[in-house]
Parts: C-alpha cells; sequence; structure tokens
C-alpha cells in the first residue's frame, strides 16, 4: 500500500478583497496597478488612472513614451513613485485600444494576471483597473488571483518570489462584493485542478485522485461515491478495466453528486482521467510522453467545476464523473487486437492502446446516462489531432446537437476560454469498423482525428440525450511561457466553462 502525500495547494494563498475608495493616490499598499491604452499619439492613461497621472503632475503618458511603453496588451511597467503615491510602486499594464463601449471582461482578466504575475514578491497589491461594473469586477478579481497562482511543493531552494499575498480591487460597483465572492471560489477551483495536472504521476495515481475527490468534495457538499478495481469489473465497465490493467494502481470511477431543491435540470459532465499516458503497449515516443502527465485534466476539470457549483449553490442538479486510470505497459496490460465489452454493452475491439482516453469516456457516458440528465458534456485531452486542427490554445467542441454545441462555445467565450465548434462527419463512421467486434478504438485514416474520437464517443450516447464533447489536448497544459493568467504547466483549463454551464442551466 503507497502511503498518500499531500500535496495539493500547499503553497501560498492569495487573498482578495473589494475597497470602494475613489482614492488610489493615498490608498495603503505596496503597489498599485493602473491600465494604460494605446493611442495614436503614444500611450493613454485608462480609467481609474486618472488620479495617479495628476498625482504624478500629468507626467505618467509622456514618462511611460520615453520608456518605450506603447500599452499593448501582455506590456507591463513597473515605476517607483517617489513619495507622489502611498504605494512605493506603480505597476502600469497594457490594455490595449481604448474599448468603444464597455471593457471586453477577458481583456481585464488578462491585465489583472499580467499584473499580478509580475509582482510576484511584492506582498500588498491593489488593482485600479477599469472595473464599471459587478462583471468586471469579477473579472479582475479572478485574473488577479489566476496571475498570482504557484507551484511550489516541490521546490526546496526557497529561491522562487513568494506570490502576492493581498489583492484589493479598487471599485464602487453596484454587486462588487458577490463578484468578488464568486470569482475567489472558481479560483480556488481553478487552481486545485493546476495543482491536479501540474503533481507528478507518481504522487496522483487513481485511487489517491479518487482520495482528494472523496475529501474536497464531500467538504463542499457533494455526494462522492468511489467504485474500486473490483467493482468496476462486476459492474461490466470493460474500457475502465481494460486501460487501467497494465497497471500497478489500479482503476477507479468517481461520481460527484450535487442537487439543489430548486433545480428544474440536471447537467451531467463526464471527465478523462488519465493520470499517465504512456500510450500503453502502443507505447508513445519518449518525446511525447513527460507531459502526459496532464491526461487527466478533463477529469480534473469536472471535479473543480463540481466543487465550485457546490460551493457557490447553483439553482441546478449537476453530476460529474471521473473515469481515472493509468495507462501503462506490463504483462497485464490489454494488447492490441484485444476486445473488450463496453458498460453500454458494445464490444470494442483495441488496435491502438494509446487511443485509451476514447475506451475510458464511453463507460463514464453511459453510466452518466442512467441519471437521465437534460445534457452529457464529457471533458477530454483526447487527440493530438486537436492541436494540429486549433493549435494549443482554442479546444474543439463537437455535439450530437447543434445548439448545444453552440452552447458550449458561448459558454466557453463568456468565461474567456477560446473553443470553437467542429463538425461530426457521417462518412468517419465507417473507418472504425471492426473485423470482429462492433466497432474498433482507431480509424485508418490519420487526418481528422478529432473528429473520428469524437464519431467514437457518439456511439455510445444513450439514446434521445443530447452531448457534447471537448476536446481540450493543447488548452489543459501550457508547454510555452506564462501569458496573461495563464502560468506554464497545468492551465486548470475549461473547468470555469462548466461552471458557466452550469450557471446557464440554472434556474
Ligand atoms: N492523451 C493523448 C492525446 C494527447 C496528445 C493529449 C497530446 C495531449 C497532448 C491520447 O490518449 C492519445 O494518445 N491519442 C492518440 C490517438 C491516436 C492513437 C488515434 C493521438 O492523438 O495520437
Ligand atoms: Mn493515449
Ligand atoms: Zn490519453
Amino acid at each position: 500500500m503507497r502511503t498518500a502525500k499531500a500535496r495539493l495547494a500547499s503553497g501560498d494563498v492569495t487573498t482578495v478583497r473589494l475597497n470602494s475608495t475613489d482614492n488610489a493616490v493615498s490608498f495603503d499598499t505596496d503597489a498599485l496597478v493602473v491600465g494604460v491604452h494605446t493611442g495614436p499619439d503614444g500611450p493613454r492613461p485608462a480609467p481609474g488612472a486618472e488620479s495617479v497621472d495628476e498625482a504624478l503632475g500629468g507626467r505618467l503618458a509622456a514618462t511611460l513614451d520615453a520608456m518605450g511603453v506603447k500599452g499593448k496588451p501582455g506590456e507591463i511597467a513597473k515605476l517607483p513613485t517617489f513619495g507622489a503615491l502611498t504605494a512605493p510602486l506603480l505597476a502600469v499594464v497594457g490594455l490595449g485600444d481604448a474599448p468603444e463601449g464597455d471593457y471586453d471582461p477577458e481583456t481585464l482578466r488578462r491585465a489583472a494576471g499580467n499584473a499580478t504575475r509580475a509582482l510576484a514578491g511584492t506582498a500588498r497589491v491593489a488593482l485600479a483597473l477599469p472595473a464599471t461594473d459587478a462583471e468586471r469586477v469579477g473579472a479582475v478579481a479572478l485574473g488577479g488571483l489566476l496571475g498570482a497562482y504557484s507551484f511550489t511543493p516541490y521546490r526546496t531552494t526557497g529561491e522562487q518570489a513568494a506570490p502576492v499575498a493581498e489583492l484589493t480591487v479598487l471599485s464602487g460597483a453596484d454587486g462588487a462584493q458577490a463578484a468578488i465572492e464568486r470569482a475567489t471560489t472558481v479560483a480556488e477551483s481553478v487552481s486545485l485542478v493546476r495543482d491536479l495536472v501540474n503533481t507528478p504521476p507518481s504522487d496522483l495515481w487513481p485511487a489517491r485522485f479518487a482520495e482528494i475527490a472523496e475529501q474536497t468534495g464531500s467538504k463542499a457538499g457533494l455526494s462522492v461515491e468511489v467504485l474500486d478495481e473490483k467493482a468496476l469489473k462486476e459492474q461490466g465497465f470493460g474500457g475502465i478495466v481494460a486501460v487501467g490493467q497494465g497497471s500497478v494502481n489500479p482503476p477507479r470511477l468517481v461520481r460527484l453528486a450535487y442537487s439543489h431543491p430548486e433545480a428544474a435540470k440536471t447537467i451531467a459532465f463526464v471527465g478523462k482521467g488519465i493520470t499517465f499516458d504512456s500510450g500503453g503497449l502502443s507505447l508513445k515516443p519518449a518525446a511525447a510522453m513527460d507531459w502526459m502527465k496532464s491526461d487527466m485534466g478533463g477529469a480534473g476539470a469536472v471535479f473543480g467545476a463540481l466543487v465550485a457549483i457546490a460551493r457557490l449553490g447553483l439553482k441546478v442538479n449537476a453530476v460529474g464523473y471521473l473515469c481515472l486510470a493509468e495507462n501503462m505497459p506490463s504483462g497485464t496490460a490489454q494488447r492490441p487486437s484485444d476486445v473488450f465489452t463496453s458498460y453500454a454493452g458494445k464490444t470494442v475491439e483495441v488496435l491502438d492502446t494509446d487511443a485509451e482516453g476514447r475506451l475510458v469516456l464511453i463507460d463514464g457516458i453511459a453510466r452518466a446516462g442512467q441519471d437521465n440528465p437534460d445534457v452529457i458534456v464529457d471533458i477530454a485531452t483526447l487527440t493530438g489531432a486537436q492541436i494540429v486542427a486549433l493549435g494549443w490554445r482554442t479546444a474543439g467542441v463537437m455535439a450530437n446537437d447543434d445548439e448545444l454545441r453552440e452552447e458550449v462555445v458561448q459558454a466557453a467565450g463568456e468565461q474567456g476560454e477560446a473553443a470553437w465548434g467542429m463538425p461530426l462527419p457521417e462518412e468517419l463512421r465507417k473507418g472504425l469498423d471492426s473485423p470482429i467486434a462492433d466497432i474498433a478504438n482507431l480509424h485508418p485514416e490519420r487526418f481528422g482525428g478529432m473528429l473520428t474520437a469524437a464519431v467514437f464517443l457518439r456511439e455510445f450516447v444513450p439514446d434521445g440525450i443530447r452531448w457534447a464533447h471537448i476536446d481540450m489536448a493543447g488548452p489543459a497544459f501550457n508547454k510555452g511561457e506564462p501569458h496573461g493568467y495563464t502560468p506554464k504547466g497545468g492551465t486548470g483549463a475549461i473547468t470555469r466553462t462548466l461552471v458557466g454551464l452550469a450557471e446557464r442551466y440554472a434556474s
């Protein structure tokens, strides 16, 4: 028996509060953040920066211009205030062109994230950005919190700058306090998902993930059920069992449920939770493997979203399934050409053990159907083809219902997560025919791989249920440099989209 080492959220926690002062100049903080726009004649202070500019003798624009600051998104400059403000440090973040009407919340999220990321090492930060209404206050708070994320449990040197400890959003907008609270809850869930993705697979195997879901989930008010490998076998979860059988760390299926007495709708989420994807006997090349610790990002997003939904007390019923397995090669691993019977009863020929995500998902989707939900949404780091088609940052959304697909894409957009609708071409089904079983898990054609994976999943969606599939192979893990409120490594992608969807289905 392995002992579980708790590594979650053990880093520093950033708090956020609201202050309605209209006097940023004398606000007591270690760094004050204001926005700046691009303009035809150089940078222009954004709303919120006027009093600061005045206190600096109206020289802010000229100073930034001399420093080469244009006000573009992603730009950040730190200036000493030499006593002109109470804050010793002024941080100026680029907001791009001034909008004609309201600020795009995502512009504010990213700007706030850029600021808190650049200000790591500063204890107290106040944000005087154009947070003109509750939604924009929430955006500033969320971006600031997410930008302050850090994952340090595996560092021993203590050389990392500590993340900002205390954030204050300066705004007098109506409903601002509630927006701050929502942002805090959502940021905690996204950070939890990032922690899970970043945790090495030696410290996060299926049973450990299930244990964390049980502890954190029940604390949030979810009812949690865990099926172990024995129960999975007995109850016919052939796909989860097949994928998990090669590992010394056996698979789990976790069911998280939240209900509200005034709910009119039930929404079901199913997440791919491969705690490590080596490819199995169809082994991955070494260069594509280290990053497969992120292959549980879908289950992470489902878990994080359910925790947030419960803590927000949304008037909706929500169930989440975490399909947890470790995909390893060994003497007990499934072989290419093996056939199993899925939970839905259909038989599947496994031609490639690296196409394992779809095998665990079909069992979760079929099981979710038994809850009679109004909609099932599955979330998975399913195919490299998603990255080929849409790049690192944009998730693909496929569905058996055009309206639902558009709804998911819209929900993602509202939360500032990039997602794009993709088709399920009929002609792709034929390539999944197996010579001996009901269906094969691999299509002979490599092209359109994101779509064939979704066409495979569709075969297992219970009749009459609206279903959508989100492939976020790229967005789940940032292999590049940090940007906006997105760190390197685990991103927590799609967690916010699922919370937003639940809000749409709430009464
Ligand atoms: N987990 C991978 C997909 C993936 C690739 C996620 C890159 C994140 C980044 C998945 O299990 C997989 O291996 N898919 C195969 C499917 C193929 C064998 C049909 C792929 O995309 O190559
Ligand atoms: Mn795989
Ligand atoms: Zn995988």
